[in-house]
């Protein structure tokens, strides 16, 4: 089995999404294996975001991220897990994200774009490990 780190960004929560969105992992046929919804911490949102360190809007993305609780989880396919998800999330500006993703179904915000998921297997497995450490 394959697994990727998935976050509901604090404006996901906000806005009474988390039903919503999960519900679409659910039928697409993907498992959720861990979920636990909490405030992340700024140490943890800088080591998450640490590749996005030196562009402008690193500060305001690390105090979105931390603002309210996230609902943070692992969520498990057959194979290209991360893939599957990110595909279903959409672009990352909303404004270009396809009709039937959840980004171009729920966002219009570059910065508030409800939904984080891993970009590869490296970032799945350092993620993984990052939040939820112990997880086997
Ligand atoms: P994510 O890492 O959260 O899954 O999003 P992503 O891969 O689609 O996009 P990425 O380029 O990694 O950007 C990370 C997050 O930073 C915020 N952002 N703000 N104000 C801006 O110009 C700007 N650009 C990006 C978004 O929340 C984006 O998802
Ligand atoms: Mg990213």
């Amino acid at each position: 089995m394959n697994r990727t780190l998935v976050i509901l960004k604090p404006d996901a929560v906000e806005r009474g999404l988390i039903g919503e969105i999960l519900g679409r992992f659910e039928r697409r046929g993907l498992t959720i294996v861990a979920a636990e919804l909490r405030k992340v911490s700024e140490a943890v949102a800088k080591a998450h975001y640490a590749e996005h360190e030196e562009r402008p809007f690193f500060a305001d993305l690390v105090a979105f991220i931390t603002r309210s609780a996230a609902l943070v989880m692992v969520v498990e396919g057959p194979a290209d897990t991360w893939r599957i998800v990110r595909s279903m999330m959409g672009t990352t500006n909303p404004a270009d994200a396809a009709p039937g993703t959840i980004r171009g179904d729920f966002a219009t915000d570059l910065a508030e774009n409800l939904i984080h998921g891993s970009d590869g297997p490296d970032a799945a497995a350092r993620e993984i490990a990052l939040f939820f450490p112990g997880l086997s």
